[in-house]
Protein backbone atom coordinates (compact mmCIF):
# COMPACT_ATOMS: atom_id res chain seq x y z
CA UNK A 1 0.00 0.00 0.00
CA UNK A 2 1.03 3.51 -0.29
CA UNK A 3 0.88 6.90 0.81
CA UNK A 4 -0.37 9.49 -0.59
CA UNK A 5 1.45 12.86 -0.58
CA UNK A 6 -0.85 16.25 -1.29
CA UNK A 7 1.15 19.18 -2.36
CA UNK A 8 4.08 16.58 -2.52
CA UNK A 9 5.70 19.19 -5.09
CA UNK A 10 5.62 22.19 -2.43
CA UNK A 11 8.76 22.63 -0.32
CA UNK A 12 7.71 20.67 3.16
CA UNK A 13 6.15 18.06 0.97
CA UNK A 14 8.66 17.26 -1.44
CA UNK A 15 11.11 16.82 1.79
CA UNK A 16 8.60 14.73 3.56
CA UNK A 17 8.45 12.40 0.09
CA UNK A 18 11.98 12.11 0.20
CA UNK A 19 12.14 10.84 3.46
CA UNK A 20 9.54 8.31 3.04
CA UNK A 21 11.43 7.01 0.24
CA UNK A 22 14.39 6.52 1.83
CA UNK A 23 12.90 4.68 4.90
CA UNK A 24 11.20 2.22 2.38
CA UNK A 25 7.43 3.79 2.37
CA UNK A 26 6.34 3.08 -1.08
CA UNK A 27 4.39 6.61 -1.79
CA UNK A 28 1.89 9.06 -4.97
CA UNK A 29 2.29 12.29 -5.21
CA UNK A 30 -0.28 15.08 -5.71
CA UNK A 31 -0.14 18.36 -6.97
CA UNK A 32 -1.74 20.93 -9.03
CA UNK A 33 1.74 22.89 -9.02
CA UNK A 34 0.28 26.01 -8.83
CA UNK A 35 3.40 26.60 -6.34
CA UNK A 36 5.90 23.90 -7.48
CA UNK A 37 6.99 22.57 -10.78
CA UNK A 38 6.86 18.88 -11.71
CA UNK A 39 11.08 19.31 -11.69
CA UNK A 40 11.07 18.85 -8.10
CA UNK A 41 9.41 15.54 -8.50
CA UNK A 42 12.29 14.70 -10.57
CA UNK A 43 14.78 15.87 -8.13
CA UNK A 44 13.02 13.45 -5.78
CA UNK A 45 13.22 10.63 -7.80
CA UNK A 46 16.95 11.23 -8.36
CA UNK A 47 17.84 11.70 -4.50
CA UNK A 48 15.85 8.78 -3.29
CA UNK A 49 17.00 6.59 -6.33
CA UNK A 50 13.02 5.31 -6.44
CA UNK A 51 10.10 6.02 -8.27
CA UNK A 52 6.61 6.71 -7.75
CA UNK A 53 3.22 7.78 -9.60
CA UNK A 54 3.08 11.71 -10.22
CA UNK A 55 -0.99 12.92 -10.35
CA UNK A 56 -1.17 16.73 -11.89
CA UNK A 57 -4.75 17.15 -10.19
CA UNK A 58 -6.15 19.94 -8.61
CA UNK A 59 -7.75 18.29 -5.08
CA UNK A 60 -10.87 21.09 -5.84
CA UNK A 61 -11.64 18.06 -8.58
CA UNK A 62 -13.65 15.42 -7.16
CA UNK A 63 -13.22 13.25 -10.14
CA UNK A 64 -9.77 13.70 -10.59
CA UNK A 65 -9.12 12.48 -6.38
CA UNK A 66 -11.71 9.29 -7.05
CA UNK A 67 -9.01 8.25 -9.86
CA UNK A 68 -6.38 8.53 -7.79
CA UNK A 69 -8.19 6.49 -5.55
CA UNK A 70 -9.12 4.04 -7.84
CA UNK A 71 -6.25 3.12 -9.15
CA UNK A 72 -4.08 3.27 -6.40
CA UNK A 73 -3.93 1.44 -3.18
CA UNK A 74 -3.78 4.35 -0.73
CA UNK A 75 -3.19 3.46 2.96
CA UNK A 76 -3.00 6.91 4.14
CA UNK A 77 -3.05 10.34 3.04
CA UNK A 78 -0.28 13.38 3.84
CA UNK A 79 -2.09 16.62 3.39
CA UNK A 80 0.02 19.28 2.72
CA UNK A 81 -1.71 21.10 -0.52
CA UNK A 82 -3.25 24.70 0.23
CA UNK A 83 -2.03 28.30 -0.10
CA UNK A 84 0.11 29.41 2.71
CA UNK A 85 0.77 32.99 2.56
CA UNK A 86 -0.44 34.96 5.44
CA UNK A 87 -0.65 38.76 3.64
CA UNK A 88 -2.47 37.20 0.26
CA UNK A 89 -4.89 35.62 2.79
CA UNK A 90 -5.96 39.13 3.62
CA UNK A 91 -6.39 40.11 -0.56
CA UNK A 92 -7.83 36.77 -1.18
CA UNK A 93 -10.37 35.24 1.49
CA UNK A 94 -12.87 33.16 -1.14
CA UNK A 95 -9.49 31.83 -2.72
CA UNK A 96 -8.07 30.78 0.51
CA UNK A 97 -11.18 29.26 2.11
CA UNK A 98 -12.56 27.64 -1.07
CA UNK A 99 -8.45 25.84 -1.89
CA UNK A 100 -7.88 25.36 1.33
CA UNK A 101 -11.67 24.71 3.51
CA UNK A 102 -13.25 23.22 0.28
CA UNK A 103 -10.22 21.09 -1.09
CA UNK A 104 -9.70 19.38 2.06
CA UNK A 105 -13.65 18.49 1.99
CA UNK A 106 -13.49 16.99 -1.14
CA UNK A 107 -10.39 14.95 -0.15
CA UNK A 108 -12.03 13.74 3.02
CA UNK A 109 -14.84 12.89 1.16
CA UNK A 110 -13.49 10.62 -0.98
CA UNK A 111 -10.96 9.42 1.45
CA UNK A 112 -14.14 8.43 3.73
CA UNK A 113 -15.84 6.63 0.31
CA UNK A 114 -12.98 4.28 -0.64
CA UNK A 115 -12.23 3.44 3.75
CA UNK A 116 -8.85 5.73 3.57
CA UNK A 117 -9.14 6.71 7.59
CA UNK A 118 -5.30 7.49 8.44
CA UNK A 119 -4.56 10.94 7.78
CA UNK A 120 -1.56 13.71 8.78
CA UNK A 121 -2.56 16.96 7.90
CA UNK A 122 -0.35 19.75 7.92
CA UNK A 123 -1.48 23.02 10.07
CA UNK A 124 0.41 25.63 11.48
CA UNK A 125 1.14 27.69 14.63
CA UNK A 126 -0.91 30.25 13.00
CA UNK A 127 -3.98 28.48 15.68
CA UNK A 128 -2.39 29.83 18.64
CA UNK A 129 -3.26 33.31 16.92
CA UNK A 130 -1.83 36.11 19.50
CA UNK A 131 -1.92 34.02 22.82
CA UNK A 132 1.03 35.68 25.01
CA UNK A 133 1.81 31.96 26.62
CA UNK A 134 4.94 30.96 24.97
CA UNK A 135 6.14 28.00 25.16
CA UNK A 136 3.10 27.09 23.52
CA UNK A 137 0.84 24.19 24.03
CA UNK A 138 -1.31 22.32 22.25
CA UNK A 139 -4.19 22.62 24.67
CA UNK A 140 -2.93 27.03 24.42
CA UNK A 141 -6.48 28.61 23.26
CA UNK A 142 -6.53 28.67 19.66
CA UNK A 143 -7.66 31.52 17.53
CA UNK A 144 -7.90 33.10 14.26
CA UNK A 145 -5.89 36.28 13.31
CA UNK A 146 -6.61 36.38 9.34
CA UNK A 147 -8.19 34.18 6.70
CA UNK A 148 -5.30 31.75 6.11
CA UNK A 149 -5.12 30.71 10.11
CA UNK A 150 -8.67 30.65 10.16
CA UNK A 151 -8.43 28.13 7.62
CA UNK A 152 -6.47 26.18 9.22
CA UNK A 153 -8.48 26.50 12.69
CA UNK A 154 -11.83 25.37 10.44
CA UNK A 155 -9.86 22.48 8.98
CA UNK A 156 -8.36 21.34 12.66
CA UNK A 157 -12.09 21.21 13.86
CA UNK A 158 -14.01 19.52 10.74
CA UNK A 159 -11.31 16.64 11.59
CA UNK A 160 -11.78 16.73 15.00
CA UNK A 161 -15.78 16.74 14.59
CA UNK A 162 -14.95 13.48 11.63
CA UNK A 163 -13.09 11.82 14.95
CA UNK A 164 -16.45 11.82 16.75
CA UNK A 165 -18.81 11.01 14.25
CA UNK A 166 -16.19 8.01 13.40
CA UNK A 167 -13.80 6.81 15.53
CA UNK A 168 -12.21 4.34 13.50
CA UNK A 169 -10.09 8.08 11.76
CA UNK A 170 -6.55 8.41 12.86
CA UNK A 171 -5.48 11.88 12.41
CA UNK A 172 -2.65 13.88 13.30
CA UNK A 173 -2.72 18.05 13.29
CA UNK A 174 0.52 18.69 12.87
CA UNK A 175 0.98 22.53 14.10
CA UNK A 176 4.65 23.57 12.19
CA UNK A 177 6.61 26.16 13.87
CA UNK A 178 8.93 27.98 11.31
CA UNK A 179 10.18 25.17 8.79
CA UNK A 180 13.60 26.65 7.63
CA UNK A 181 16.50 25.18 5.41
CA UNK A 182 16.95 22.75 2.82
CA UNK A 183 17.48 19.33 1.73
CA UNK A 184 21.25 18.98 2.40
CA UNK A 185 21.87 17.42 -0.99
CA UNK A 186 21.24 21.21 -2.18
CA UNK A 187 18.31 20.01 -4.86
CA UNK A 188 15.15 20.71 -2.67
CA UNK A 189 14.31 23.68 -1.13
CA UNK A 190 11.76 26.60 -1.16
CA UNK A 191 11.47 28.62 -3.75
CA UNK A 192 8.56 31.76 -3.31
CA UNK A 193 7.80 33.68 -6.57
CA UNK A 194 8.37 37.35 -6.28
CA UNK A 195 9.49 39.05 -3.17
CA UNK A 196 9.44 36.66 -0.29
CA UNK A 197 7.58 37.16 2.94
CA UNK A 198 9.07 34.98 5.14
CA UNK A 199 12.56 35.93 6.94
CA UNK A 200 14.98 33.16 5.72
CA UNK A 201 14.24 33.36 2.10
CA UNK A 202 14.50 37.29 2.25
CA UNK A 203 17.89 37.09 3.57
CA UNK A 204 18.64 33.99 1.09
CA UNK A 205 17.72 36.79 -2.08
CA UNK A 206 19.75 39.31 -0.25
CA UNK A 207 22.51 37.39 0.07
CA UNK A 208 22.52 36.31 -3.83
CA UNK A 209 22.26 40.00 -4.83
CA UNK A 210 18.90 39.71 -5.57
CA UNK A 211 17.30 42.18 -2.95
CA UNK A 212 19.40 45.42 -1.67
CA UNK A 213 19.18 44.72 2.61
CA UNK A 214 16.85 43.35 5.05
CA UNK A 215 14.29 45.34 6.20
CA UNK A 216 13.93 44.18 10.43
CA UNK A 217 10.29 44.74 11.59
CA UNK A 218 10.41 46.27 14.32
CA UNK A 219 13.30 46.16 17.50
CA UNK A 220 11.23 47.71 19.80
CA UNK A 221 9.59 44.35 21.31
CA UNK A 222 9.58 43.25 24.43
CA UNK A 223 12.26 40.85 23.83
CA UNK A 224 15.85 40.70 24.62
CA UNK A 225 17.06 42.48 21.50
CA UNK A 226 13.77 44.24 20.96
CA UNK A 227 13.40 41.43 17.87
CA UNK A 228 10.73 39.08 17.36
CA UNK A 229 12.16 35.46 18.42
CA UNK A 230 10.61 32.61 16.14
CA UNK A 231 10.95 28.82 16.48
CA UNK A 232 12.51 27.79 13.68
CA UNK A 233 13.18 24.30 12.65
CA UNK A 234 14.99 22.15 9.83
CA UNK A 235 12.50 21.05 7.13
CA UNK A 236 14.32 17.86 7.53
CA UNK A 237 13.48 17.14 10.83
CA UNK A 238 9.82 18.91 10.23
CA UNK A 239 9.65 15.52 7.44
CA UNK A 240 11.32 13.20 10.09
CA UNK A 241 8.19 14.16 12.16
CA UNK A 242 5.64 13.38 9.41
CA UNK A 243 6.91 9.86 9.56
CA UNK A 244 7.07 9.50 13.27
CA UNK A 245 3.01 10.83 12.97
CA UNK A 246 2.44 7.97 9.79
CA UNK A 247 3.47 5.35 11.98
CA UNK A 248 1.64 6.73 15.45
CA UNK A 249 -1.39 6.58 13.65
CA UNK A 250 -0.99 3.70 12.24
CA UNK A 251 -0.88 2.19 16.03
CA UNK A 252 -3.48 4.66 17.23
CA UNK A 253 -7.00 6.23 16.43
CA UNK A 254 -7.90 9.57 17.68
CA UNK A 255 -7.28 13.39 16.43
CA UNK A 256 -4.60 14.34 18.24
CA UNK A 257 -2.76 18.21 17.75
CA UNK A 258 1.00 18.13 18.25
CA UNK A 259 3.07 20.93 17.65
CA UNK A 260 6.25 20.45 15.51
CA UNK A 261 8.83 22.70 16.89
CA UNK A 262 12.02 22.51 18.71
CA UNK A 263 11.40 24.52 21.55
CA UNK A 264 13.70 27.06 21.20
CA UNK A 265 13.45 30.85 20.26
CA UNK A 266 15.80 33.17 18.44
CA UNK A 267 15.50 36.08 17.71
CA UNK A 268 15.68 37.57 13.95
CA UNK A 269 19.23 39.31 14.51
CA UNK A 270 20.18 35.95 16.00
CA UNK A 271 19.24 34.49 12.94
CA UNK A 272 20.48 36.97 10.69
CA UNK A 273 23.83 36.19 12.42
CA UNK A 274 23.87 32.34 12.34
CA UNK A 275 23.00 33.09 8.81
CA UNK A 276 25.89 35.28 7.98
CA UNK A 277 28.19 32.78 9.74
CA UNK A 278 27.23 30.04 8.04
CA UNK A 279 27.83 31.78 4.82
CA UNK A 280 30.33 33.92 5.32
CA UNK A 281 28.81 36.90 4.05
CA UNK A 282 27.80 40.38 5.54
CA UNK A 283 23.87 40.98 5.20
CA UNK A 284 23.13 44.52 4.91
CA UNK A 285 19.81 45.52 6.83
CA UNK A 286 17.83 48.52 8.18
CA UNK A 287 15.50 48.05 11.12
CA UNK A 288 11.85 49.74 10.05
CA UNK A 289 8.08 49.53 11.90
CA UNK A 290 6.81 46.40 13.24
CA UNK A 291 4.54 44.50 10.78
CA UNK A 292 1.39 44.34 11.37
CA UNK A 293 0.09 40.93 13.16
CA UNK A 294 3.34 39.98 14.27
CA UNK A 295 3.75 38.45 17.62
CA UNK A 296 6.72 39.24 19.83
CA UNK A 297 7.30 35.66 20.65
CA UNK A 298 6.58 32.11 19.41
CA UNK A 299 7.80 28.91 20.48
CA UNK A 300 6.97 25.27 20.95
CA UNK A 301 6.50 23.23 23.82
CA UNK A 302 7.57 19.94 22.31
CA UNK A 303 6.70 17.64 25.25
CA UNK A 304 4.06 16.22 23.35
CA UNK A 305 5.46 15.27 20.14
CA UNK A 306 8.71 13.14 22.50
CA UNK A 307 5.81 11.85 24.45
CA UNK A 308 3.01 10.66 21.55
CA UNK A 309 5.65 10.44 18.59
CA UNK A 310 8.86 9.54 19.98
CA UNK A 311 10.26 12.61 17.58
CA UNK A 312 12.29 15.10 18.30
CA UNK A 313 14.22 17.86 16.53
CA UNK A 314 18.04 17.26 16.29
CA UNK A 315 19.41 19.95 14.03
CA UNK A 316 20.53 23.20 14.81
CA UNK A 317 19.85 26.89 13.81
CA UNK A 318 23.64 26.23 11.85
CA UNK A 319 22.57 23.37 10.09
CA UNK A 320 19.81 25.12 9.51
CA UNK A 321 21.49 28.09 7.97
CA UNK A 322 23.67 25.96 6.24
CA UNK A 323 21.70 23.79 4.15
CA UNK A 324 19.59 27.23 3.19
CA UNK A 325 22.74 28.94 1.85
CA UNK A 326 23.73 25.66 0.08
CA UNK A 327 20.57 25.51 -1.67
CA UNK A 328 20.31 29.28 -2.63
CA UNK A 329 23.83 29.27 -3.31
CA UNK A 330 23.53 26.22 -5.53
CA UNK A 331 20.01 27.18 -7.22
CA UNK A 332 20.52 30.91 -7.45
CA UNK A 333 18.35 31.02 -11.27
CA UNK A 334 15.57 28.94 -9.59
CA UNK A 335 15.14 31.47 -7.09
P1 LIG B 1 4.11 24.98 -0.70
O1 LIG B 1 3.29 26.05 -1.34
O2 LIG B 1 5.54 24.89 -1.06
O3 LIG B 1 3.44 23.54 -0.98
C1 LIG B 1 2.05 23.38 -1.15
C2 LIG B 1 1.84 22.56 -2.42
O4 LIG B 1 0.44 22.34 -2.61
C3 LIG B 1 2.35 23.28 -3.67
O5 LIG B 1 3.18 22.39 -4.41
C4 LIG B 1 1.07 23.62 -4.45
O6 LIG B 1 1.29 23.61 -5.85
C5 LIG B 1 0.13 22.55 -3.97
N1 LIG B 1 -1.30 22.91 -4.04
C6 LIG B 1 -1.90 24.04 -3.60
N2 LIG B 1 -3.22 23.98 -3.83
C7 LIG B 1 -3.47 22.78 -4.41
C8 LIG B 1 -4.64 22.13 -4.91
N3 LIG B 1 -5.84 22.73 -4.88
N4 LIG B 1 -4.52 20.90 -5.43
C9 LIG B 1 -3.33 20.28 -5.51
N5 LIG B 1 -2.19 20.85 -5.08
C10 LIG B 1 -2.26 22.09 -4.55
O7 LIG B 1 3.92 25.11 0.88
P2 LIG B 1 4.71 24.40 2.06
O8 LIG B 1 5.56 25.41 2.73
O9 LIG B 1 5.32 23.14 1.59
O10 LIG B 1 3.49 24.10 3.04
C11 LIG B 1 2.82 22.86 3.03
C12 LIG B 1 1.67 22.92 4.01
O11 LIG B 1 2.17 23.24 5.30
C13 LIG B 1 0.61 23.96 3.68
O12 LIG B 1 -0.66 23.44 3.97
C14 LIG B 1 0.95 25.11 4.61
O13 LIG B 1 -0.19 25.87 4.94
C15 LIG B 1 1.46 24.36 5.84
N6 LIG B 1 2.38 25.17 6.66
C16 LIG B 1 3.49 25.72 6.10
C17 LIG B 1 4.33 26.53 6.88
C18 LIG B 1 5.55 27.18 6.28
O14 LIG B 1 6.08 28.11 6.90
N7 LIG B 1 6.05 26.75 5.13
C19 LIG B 1 4.05 26.74 8.24
C20 LIG B 1 2.92 26.13 8.79
C21 LIG B 1 2.09 25.34 7.98
N1 LIG C 1 10.82 39.41 9.48
C1 LIG C 1 11.58 40.55 9.23
N2 LIG C 1 11.79 40.91 7.93
C2 LIG C 1 11.30 40.20 6.88
C3 LIG C 1 10.54 39.04 7.14
C4 LIG C 1 10.31 38.68 8.46
O1 LIG C 1 12.03 41.20 10.16
O2 LIG C 1 11.52 40.59 5.72
C5 LIG C 1 10.60 39.00 10.86
C6 LIG C 1 9.13 38.98 11.24
O3 LIG C 1 8.74 40.22 11.75
C7 LIG C 1 9.10 37.87 12.30
C8 LIG C 1 10.22 36.92 11.89
O4 LIG C 1 11.05 37.66 11.00
O5 LIG C 1 9.44 38.42 13.51
C9 LIG C 1 9.70 35.68 11.19
O6 LIG C 1 8.84 36.06 10.15
P1 LIG C 1 8.33 35.03 9.03
O7 LIG C 1 7.48 35.81 8.08
O8 LIG C 1 9.48 34.28 8.48
O9 LIG C 1 7.46 33.98 9.85
P2 LIG C 1 6.17 34.21 10.77
O10 LIG C 1 6.53 33.73 12.14
O11 LIG C 1 5.61 35.55 10.65
O12 LIG C 1 5.10 33.23 10.07
C10 LIG C 1 5.38 31.86 9.77
C11 LIG C 1 4.56 31.44 8.55
C12 LIG C 1 3.09 31.46 8.87
C13 LIG C 1 2.82 30.64 10.09
C14 LIG C 1 3.68 31.12 11.25
C15 LIG C 1 3.49 30.28 12.46
O13 LIG C 1 4.80 32.32 7.47
O14 LIG C 1 2.40 30.85 7.81
O15 LIG C 1 5.05 31.08 10.87
O16 LIG C 1 3.79 28.96 12.13
F1 LIG C 1 1.52 30.75 10.41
Amino acid sequence: MSILITGGAGYIGSHTCAELLNSGEDIVALDNFSNSSPDVIRRVKEISGRDFPLYAVDMLHEQGLRRVFEREDIEAVIHFAGYKAVGESVRMPLEYYNNNVAGSLTLFGVMRDYGCKKLVFSSSATVYGHSKEAPFREDTPLSAINPYGATKLMIEDILRDLYTSAPEWRISLLRYFNPIGAHPSGELGEEPSGIPNNLFPYISRVAQGKLERLYVFGDDYETPDGTCVRDYIHVCDLAEGHLAALRHIRGNTGAEAVNLGTGNGYSVFEALRAFENASGLTIPYEVTVRRQGDSAVMYADTTKAKALLGWSASRGLDEMCRDQWKYAGRNGDRL
